[in-house]
C-alpha cells in the first residue's frame, strides 16, 4: 500500500489513535483501522461491510453516483460495443487489453481446455434430474480438484495459471451439462471451432440427432451478456471467492464457494427471481398492485432486480441489457413480448414513483437479462449458472490478485459479542 494522503483522529476513552488515510487511484478514501484494536481494544462494526474496504484492487471500479463501471479503466458501455467475452478475460486476468498475439496465444488456451476429464461425467449422473443446475455446478466444480491435482498448489504461480485457465474453459462445459442432465439429453461435447459463447450454446441446445448451427446473432448476444457479467469488484460472491483463498484453501473449492454465494436471491439469484416475478405479475394492469407491496414495511417482498448495493443512480449494465432484449427480440422476430412490455411499464412506473426515488432504486443488471435468455431458449434455471459461468473470470482474476499480494493475510472478521456471558453446565435434572 502507498503513503499516507492524512491522517484521521479517534478519539475513544481517553486516547488520541491517529490512523492513516490512503487514497486509491480515484474513489474514496480508506481510513487504515488495522491497529486500531492493538491501540485502542476497540473494534469497528461494519455488517454488511457497507463502509469497508476489505482489500486494495486494481482490477475494477465502480462509482455508484455516476453509475459507472470500469475493468481495468476501460468503461463497459465501450467494451460491451467494441470487445468480445475473451479480450475481457485477457484483460481482467492480466490487466492490459491483449496484442493481436496475445490474443490468439490466450484463445488457444482455453480452447484446449474445455473438456471435463471423462470420469466427471459421473459426477452429473449423481444428481438428482430434477437439481437445480447451480447445485450441480457447486458440486463439479468443487469436484475439479480432485481431477487436476496439477493444479491446485497455491504458491506455484504456474498452477494458478492452469486453473485459471481450466475454469475459465470448463464452466460453460459445466453448465451445459447441468442443464442437459436436468432435461435428460445427452452431454454434447464442446466443438472447438466455435468462439466462446456459441460453444455454449451449441453445448446447451445441440442434440446428436440433427445438426445445430449457432445463430451469430445469439452467440452475439450472450458474449456481450458474460462481458457485462465479467466481474463487479468485491460483491459478495467475489467477497466470498477472497475470504475462501485466504486460507491457503484450493482454487476450484474457492470458485465453488463463490458459485454457491451467487446463487442467492440477493445476488446472481435475481435475474431467476425477476423473470418469476415478470410472469407472476402477467399483465401491465396487476404492476401497481406489485409497486404497493413493494413499498410496504410489512410485506418482504421486494421487486426483483431493483436496486443495488453501490449503484444509486443507475446500473450502466441494466441500460446495455436493455438495449440488447429489443435487439434480440426484434433479431428472433418476436414482436410482441409480453414480459417485456411488463418490465418496461414496471421500470416506468417504479421510476416515477416516491419510494423509489428516495431510496435510489434503479433496474439493475437482472432486471432484463432473463427476457433475453428467456428469448434464446434458456429456462429460468439456467439464468443463473449463466451468470455464474461469466463471473468466472472475475472471481479468478480477484483471487490471483489476493494470492499474489505480499499482505494477504487469513480473513478473520471479529464481532460484537451479545450472547451469555460466562456460566456453568448444569446437569439434565437440574434444568427447570
Ligand atoms: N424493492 C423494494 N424496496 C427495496 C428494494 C427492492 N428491490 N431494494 C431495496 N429496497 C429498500 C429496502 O427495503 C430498504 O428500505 P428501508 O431503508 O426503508 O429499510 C432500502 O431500500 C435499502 O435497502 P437495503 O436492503 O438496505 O439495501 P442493500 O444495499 O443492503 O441491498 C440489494 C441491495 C441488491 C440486495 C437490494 O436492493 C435487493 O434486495 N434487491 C432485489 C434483489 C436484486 O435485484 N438483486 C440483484 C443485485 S444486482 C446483481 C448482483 O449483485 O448479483
Amino acid at each position: 500500500m502507498q503513503k499516507p494522503v492524512k491522517t484521521a483522529t479517534l478519539h475513544y476513552d481517553g486516547k488520541e489513535i491517529v490512523l492513516p488515510v490512503y487514497a486509491g487511484t480515484v474513489g474514496p478514501n480508506v481510513v487504515d483501522i488495522r491497529k486500531l484494536f492493538a491501540e485502542a481494544e476497540v473494534f469497528t462494526f461494519d455488517p454488511g461491510f457497507t463502509s469497508t474496504a476489505a482489500c486494495d484492487s486494481s482490477i475494477t471500479y465502480i462509482d455508484g453516483d455516476k453509475g459507472e463501471l470500469l475493468y481495468r479503466g476501460y468503461p463497459i458501455e465501450q467494451l460491451a460495443a467494441q470487445s468480445n467475452f475473451l479480450e475481457v478475460c485477457n484483460l481482467l486476468l492480466y490487466g492490459e487489453l491483449p496484442t493481436a498475439a496475445q490474443t490468439t496465444d490466450f484463445v488457444n488456451r482455453v480452447t484446449r481446455h474445455t473438456m471435463l476429464h471423462e470420469q466427471m461425467q459421473y459426477f452429473f449422473r449423481g444428481f438428482r434430474r430434477d437439481a437445480h443446475p447451480m447445485a450441480t455446478m457447486v458440486g463439479v466444480v468443487g469436484a475439479m480438484s480432485a481431477f487436476y491435482h496439477d493444479s491446485t498448489d497455491i504458491n506455484d504461480p504456474w498452477q494458478r495459471e492452469v486453473a485459471a485457465i481450466r475454469m475459465i474453459a470448463k464452466m460453460p462445459t459445466i453448465a451445459a451439462w447441468a442443464y442437459k442432465y436436468s432435461i435428460g439429453q445427452p452431454f454434447v461435447y464442446p466443438q472447438n471451432h466455435l468462439d466462446y459463447a456459441s460453444n455454449f450454446l451449441h453445448m446447451c441446445f445441440a442434440v446428436p440427432c440433427e445438426p445445430y448451427v449457432v445463430s451469430p446473432v445469439l452467440a452475439k448476444a450472450m458474449d456481450r451478456i458474460m462481458m457485462l457479467h465479467a466481474d463487479h469488484e468485491q460483491n459478495a460472491s467475489t467477497s466470498t471467492v477472497r475470504l475462501a483463498g485466504s486460507s491457503g484453501a484450493n482454487p476450484f473449492a474457492c470458485i465453488a464457494a463463490g458459485i454457491a454465494c451467487l446463487w442467492g436471491p440477493a445476488h446472481g439469484g435475481a435475474n431467476q427471481a425477476t423473470l418469476e416475478m415478470l410472469r407472476e405479475i402477467a399483465t401491465v394492469d396487476r404492476i401497481p398492485e406489485f409497486i404497493r407491496r413493494a413499498k410496504d414495511k410489512n410485506d418482504p417482498f421486494r421487486l426483483m432486480g431493483f436496486g443495488h448495493r453501490v449503484y444509486k443512480n443507475f446500473d450502466p449494465r441494466a441500460k446495455v441489457m436493455k438495449e440488447s432484449a429489443d435487439e434480440v427480440l426484434d433479431l428472433l422476430g418476436v414482436k410482441h413480448n409480453p414480459l417485456l412490455q411488463v418490465a418496461k411499464e414496471l421500470e416506468r412506473i417504479a421510476l416515477e414513483d416516491e419510494y423509489f426515488i428516495e431510496k435510489k432504486l434503479y433496474p439493475n443488471v437482472d432486471f432484463y437479462s432473463g427476457i433475453i435468455l428467456e428469448a434464446m431458449g434458456f429456462p429460468t434455471a439456467m439464468f443463473t449458472p449463466i451468470f455464474a459461468v461469466s463471473r468466472t473470470v472475475g472471481w479468478i482474476a480477484q483471487w490471483k490478485e489476493m494470492i499474489a499480494d505480499p499482505t494477504q493475510k487469513i480473513g478473520r472478521p471479529r464481532q460484537l459479542y451479545v450472547g451469555p456471558t460466562r456460566r456453568d453446565y448444569v446437569p439434565v435434572e437440574a434444568r427447570g
